[in-house]
C-alpha cells in the first residue's frame, strides 16, 4: 500500500492508473476509521481494480466553535485499518497543500443543503461540497462510495455530481451499527460511559418511529412526538438540535407522508457531542 501526501502525486498517479485502464474507486474519509469505513472500503474493493482512501480532517467544514481541533484523529491505526482492507493508496495530504492561503473558489449546493445540519452548520456543506470536488479531481475515480449515515451529505454529493456533469457513479453504503443500534461514527469516541449508554436511545426512537408508520401513522408531528418521547425516555441527557420529517428526495419539510419516501432525521447533543441519525419511511 502505498500513502500520498501531495495532491500533485496522487492525481499523477491516479492519471497514470487510469491510462493503464484500471477502474478508480474512492473512499473520501476524515479518518479515525471504524467498521463503518471498513465496509465503505470492501464496497469499493468490490467495484473497482484501484482502491484510494482520502484521510484528511477538512478545516473548511468545521464552523469556527466546532470540533476541528479535537476531531480524533489516529494516524497508524488508520494506516494499518487501510493496509488490512487492501487498500492501494491512502492520500493524507496537509491542509497547507489543499488550500492555498488566497483559496477563494467555492462549491455550493444551494437547496438540499438549507435545512437540517446545513440550517444549524451554516458554511458546512459548502466545505464538504468543494473538499469532495477537490478530491474527486485529485483521485480521478469511476466509482465514489460514501456512507449512508451522512443522509443529507450523500443527497448533496449526488446533486453536486448530476449538476456539474461528474463522470463519477456515487454508491452509497448502508450505516454500520453497534450492537445496541448506535450508529458508528469517530465522533462517538467523545462520549462517556453514561452518554454512550444513552446514545443507544437514538436508534431506539427511530425504531419507534417504523413501528408507528408501520402501524399507519403518516403525520409529521406525531412521528416527532414519537421521537421525542421515546428520546425522554431512553436518553434523557440527550439535547435535540433537530427532529425533522422531510421529502427524501428534495429535503423539504413536509406534514404528513403521502406517496413518497420520507427521511426522518434527527441531530441531539449528549453533552458536548453533536450526534445524527435518519431513517427513510417509504410508503
Ligand atoms: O463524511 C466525511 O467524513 C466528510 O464529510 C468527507 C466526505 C470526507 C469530506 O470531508
Amino acid at each position: 500500500m502505498e500513502v500520498i501526501r501531495l495532491p500533485s502525486k496522487m492525481q499523477s498517479w491516479a492519471l497514470d492508473q487510469r491510462a493503464h485502464g484500471f477502474t478508480l474507486a474512492v473512499v473520501p474519509t476524515m479518518g479515525y476509521l471504524h467498521e463503518g469505513h471498513r465496509s465503505l472500503m470492501r464496497i469499493a474493493r468490490r467495484r473497482a481494480g484501484r482502491v484510494i482512501v482520502t484521510i484528511f480532517v477538512n478545516p473548511t467544514q468545521f464552523g469556527p466553535n466546532e470540533d476541528f481541533e479535537r476531531y480524533p484523529r489516529d494516524w497508524e491505526r488508520d494506516r494499518a485499518i487501510c493496509e488490512a482492507e487492501g487498500v492501494d493508496v491512502v492520500f493524507a495530504p496537509d491542509v497547507g497543500d489543499m488550500y492555498a492561503p488566497d483559496h477563494s473558489v467555492w462549491v455550493e449546493e444551494t437547496r438540499l443543503s438549507r435545512g437540517l445540519c446545513g440550517a444549524y452548520r451554516p458554511g458546512h456543506f459548502r466545505g464538504v461540497a468543494t473538499v469532495v470536488l477537490k478530491l474527486f479531481h485529485l483521485t480521478q475515480p469511476h466509482v465514489a462510495v460514501f456512507g449512508e449515515k451522512d443522509a443529507q451529505q450523500l443527497r448533496i454529493i449526488r446533486r453536486m455530481v448530476r449538476d456539474l456533469n461528474l463522470p463519477i457513479e456515487i454508491v452509497p453504503g448502508p450505516t454500520v451499527r453497534e450492537p445496541d443500534g448506535l450508529a458508528m461514527s469517530s465522533r462517538n469516541a467523545y462520549l462517556s460511559p453514561d452518554e454512550r449508554r444513552q446514545a443507544a436511545g437514538l436508534w431506539k426512537a427511530l425504531q419507534a418511529v417504523q413501528a408507528r408508520f408501520a402501524q399507519g401513522e403518516r403525520r409529521a408531528a406525531a412521528l416527532i412526538e414519537t421521537v421525542r418521547m421515546e428520546l425522554a425516555r431512553t436518553a434523557p441527557s440527550a439535547v435535540p438540535q433537530y427532529i425533522e420529517l422531510v421529502d427524501d428526495e428534495t429535503l423539504e419539510p413536509i406534514e404528513q407522508i403521502r406517496d413518497r419516501p420520507a427521511l426522518l432525521a434527527l441531530a441531539v447533543f449528549l453533552g458536548t457531542t453533536r450526534l445524527i441519525d435518519h431513517i427513510v419511511l417509504s410508503p
